[in-house]
């Protein structure tokens, strides 16, 4: 799939792009205008200039003794002439010039009126009925000059305009998508089982009704899920009393049957009860487990929570849990207690259900919340190990189980933003079985 773009850099380029654009086409209209009314401006001084030289050069010429003589017009002080004229008489005989004039550049014959050659624009006037002429030649090179200079002052604040509208443009777009992207923090970050309304303020127009679309959707997950939770554990709620009743029933009817196959039989359904008991004890974690609330509002120390519950253990297990506390005197966690509970409880009963029984359990906490849980027996091959924590996946084991004890676990390590891994074999052992549960630190989240 195409990697999408982002919405910030396509405006930023778009508008930068297109203001550009528009700022160049504006810039050609307008120097298109400046060149035109400059040309204006200088026809308009050189026909001025021609007017105002001809009627002396007529007077000069006249008074003259011989006046079909050519004459230079002398000057004052040296200068390099911008403006150089000609007058001629009618078959164009030259009869002044400016000193610096070229014939060459002039046309042939005098005719009045604006001319433009490949590097001069001539004007040219006559008085005495058309017997003397004026033609006066101005560089266009100055013309050129002129308009170059105007184009380069209306395009050299487009230089300054291009990083100015990107880095505005890039900002303003930035700004006005903060919401959006509170919005998808909001999101990534919330634990699995969030469902909770995406609450978001001043979300833009086009945004917002996608969020409320998403906040329906998660309303009526979270119905769907609700009503699948509770009724897993409305089920195995209701199963507890009629299954501890049959099972008093049972005991009963073992303790009271004569030795044989009766009593045998009793025995057989006795066990298969107390399977059935198990079984709806862990599908009530599973759905507390499913259910959220995982989260407690206050960090809990979770140093008495794991003695009490190693302690309990170790009063109706045998005395196999070797327990190992961090140095601190303390470690908090956001997981909720009760959670925590089910948690380190599966894990205990694994390891003293599957690991040796002449091997003791370790249970350690660290400084980090780190737990761990270690036990002897055979390595778990790794195919199998990468399953284990599947819903009714079990491994190789006689013991009997319903494969829901590492389902739990895994559900709640999610449910709490934490992270779970199994070892086997146990780190620097041979053999064993390890679990490690990162689990979330009360002031920063370890996973
Ligand atoms: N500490 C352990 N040592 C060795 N094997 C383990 C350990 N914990 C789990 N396993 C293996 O993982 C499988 C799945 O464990 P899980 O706790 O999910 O289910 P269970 O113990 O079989 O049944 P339940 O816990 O629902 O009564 C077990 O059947 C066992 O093979
Ligand atoms: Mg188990």
């Amino acid at each position: 799939m195409k990697p999408s773009s982002s919405l910030q850099k396509r405006l930023g380029l778009g508008l930068t792009l297109g203001t550009t654009l528009l700022w160049l086409a504006a810039t050609v209209g307008a120097w298109l205008v400046v060149q035109h009314e400059l040309n204006e401006a200088f026809d308009s001084a050189l026909e001025e200039t021609a007017q105002r030289i001809l009627p002396l050069a007529v007077l000069e010429i006249s008074n003259r003794e011989n006046p079909r003589e050519a004459q230079h017009v002398a000057t004052l002080k040296m200068h390099k002439e911008y403006l150089t004229y000609l007058v001629r008489d009618a078959k164009g005989q030259i009869l002044m010039q400016s000193h610096d004039a070229n014939p060459k550049i002039f046309n042939q014959q005098p005719a009045e009126g604006f001319s433009t050659t490949k590097k001069y624009r001539l004007y040219a006037a006559s008085a005495l009925r058309q017997t003397v002429f004026i033609e006066i030649a101005e560089p266009l090179e100055h013309r050129r000059e002129a308009a170059r200079e105007a184009l380069l002052a209306l395009l050299l604040p487009l230089l300054a305009l291009i990083p100015i509208s990107l880095f505005g443009t890039w900002m303003f777009v930035r700004i006005s998508l903060r919401s959006v992207l509170a919005y998808r923090r909001a999101v990534e970050a919330r634990g699995v089982g969030d469902l909770s309304p995406i609450q978001v303020a001043r979300l833009p127009a086009e945004i917002n009704p996608l969020a409320e679309a998403v906040n329906h959707l998660l309303e009526r997950l979270r119905k769907a899920l609700e009503t699948e939770r509770s009724f897993t554990a409305n089920s195995a709620h209701e199963l507890r009393t009629p299954l501890a009743a049959t099972l008093a029933q049972i005991q009963r009817l073992r303790h009271e049957a004569p030795e044989g196959p009766l009593r045998l039989r009793a025995a057989k359904i006795e066990s298969a009860l107390r399977e059935l008991t198990r079984l709806s004890e862990k599908l009530m974690q599973l759905a507390k487990a499913e259910g959220g609330g995982l989260l407690s509002e206050a960090p809990q120390d979770l140093i008495p929570l794991l003695a009490h519950v190693v302690d309990e253990w170790n009063h109706s297990g045998g005395h196999r849990i070797e327990l190992h506390l961090p140095t601190r005197t303390s470690v908090y966690s956001t997981i909720d207690p009760d959670a925590f509970a089910i948690l380190l409880r599966n894990l205990i009963e694994n390891a003293l259900k599957y690991g040796t029984a002449d091997q003791p359990v370790e249970v350690s906490l660290t400084d980090q919340a780190l737990l761990r849980v270690v036990n002897g027996g055979p390595p778990v091959p790794e195919p199998v190990l990468q399953r284990l924590t599947e819903r009714f996946v079990r491994g190789n084991s006689e013991i009997s189980g319903s494969g829901l004890g590492l389902a739990i676990a895994k559900t709640i390590v999610q449910g709490v933003n934490a992270r779970m891994k199994l070892i086997s074999p146990a780190t620097g052992r041979r053999d064993g079985f390890e679990v490690c549960v990162w689990l979330p630190l009360a002031s920063t989240v370890e996973c």
